[in-house]
């Protein structure tokens, strides 16, 4: 009788530690323990021993039965039990995501102005074309207003600021901000533009950064420097900037910015201009564009620039995107390589 506990203990006990459901757990504790089970047929056995005997066996019958009920009272938490935490195993990580190139290109540009005293300024995205065009020297039906596509927005004019436009260029912040301070002004204004243009190098909204110089003595030398300064920390030491005689309306004398071509470095090839590549629009502030901000041109004089973010992002040397559309298509697997 005590071989025959001892098995039943030990084949209970493993049928319990293997079981892996609690219906079969149900079926072991009526097995085992049920009025009809394995354990009350030793109990009418343990009636019929000697005292001596049945002290001894007893004690043992108690034990396998205790063994067996507890087992089946705690397997249901084991069978519960999520894995184990182990903080030793390398953790996973997380995928956080990255800035867009372009952001990473708005802070790079700020922060080369702000090391030579530019201070960072956002202007309006929604504008009134008086400082969209009119106070730059672009009035009514000049044709140079056609040249930037512009939206028009369907809101009510103003008598005196006109029509409401998305501002086609950055350049809407020189007279706001000739108007929220006084000079010595350098400002550089990073923002949003539209156009109605759509195609391998134009989306319909970008970026552009406009500078803007304004104090006693200021001629072209500065901006001359100062585009040579950001020219070579932006692209790297080789590259070099050029002025080139062009037109606009609120510069005089205006220019365009070139800058050396990275394939060719400057002695021409099949994707530059004879070694150049066109970064964006300069000059000297033109005096009735000072007038209209209320800054007197006899007394201060001024240089400006603007020039688009994506377009000299992808001046940078070795980047090299076909169509500018992908970096607003939001395809990460574009993106991620960034
Ligand atoms: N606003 C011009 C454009 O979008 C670029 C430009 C030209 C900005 C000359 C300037 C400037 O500040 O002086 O085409």
């Amino acid at each position: 009788m005590r071989e025959k506990l001892q098995n039943l203990k030990n084949e209970g006990l493993a049928q319990i530690i293997q079981a892996t459901d609690p219906a079969e757990l149900e079926n072991l504790r009526t097995h085992y323990l049920g009025k009809k089970g394995a354990l009350a047929e030793i109990a009418k056995e343990l009636s019929r021993l000697e005292p001596e005997e049945k002290k001894e066996i007893g004690q043992l019958f108690n034990d396998t039965k205790t063994a067996i009920a507890n087992a089946l009272n705690s397997k249901p938490q084991i069978l519960n039990l999520k894995p184990q935490l182990d903080p030793t195993l390398p953790g996973i990580k997380p995928s956080a995501g990255h800035l867009h190139p372009v952001t990473h290109a708005i802070e790079e540009i700020s922060s080369i102005f702000e090391k030579i005293g530019f201070v960072r300024v956002r202007y309006p995205e929604v504008e009134w074309d008086w400082y969209a065009f009119e106070a730059l020297n672009e009035p009514q039906n000049h044709p140079a207003r056609d040249e930037l596509e512009t939206f028009y927005v369907d809101a009510p004019e103003n008598s005196k600021l006109g029509k409401v436009v998305l501002t086609p260029h950055t350049s809407n912040g020189q007279v706001r901000e000739m108007e929220r301070t006084k000079p010595p002004i350098r400002m550089i204004n990073i923002g949003k533009c539209y156009r109605r243009q759509s195609d391998v190098s134009h989306t319909v909204m970008f970026h552009q950064f406009e500078g803007l110089v304004i104090d006693t003595d200021i001629n072209i030398t500065h901006l001359k420097g100062t585009i040579d300064y950001f020219v070579k920390q932006f692209f790297g030491s080789k590259r070099q900037s050029r002025l080139r005689p062009y037109h606009f309306q609120f510069t005089e004398p205006s220019f365009e910015v070139d800058v050396t071509c990275d394939i060719c470095s400057g002695k021409g090839c099949k994707l530059c201009k004879e070694g150049w590549l066109e970064l964006g629009g300069a000059g000297m502030v033109h005096p009735n564009v000072l007038r209209a901000g209320k800054i007197d041109p006899s007394k201060y004089t001024g240089f400006a620039f603007g020039c688009g973010v994506e377009r000299t992002y992808m001046m940078k040397s070795g980047l090299k995107i076909d169509d500018l559309r992908l970096l607003y298509g939001n395809d990460i697997r574009f993106l991620n390589q960034f």
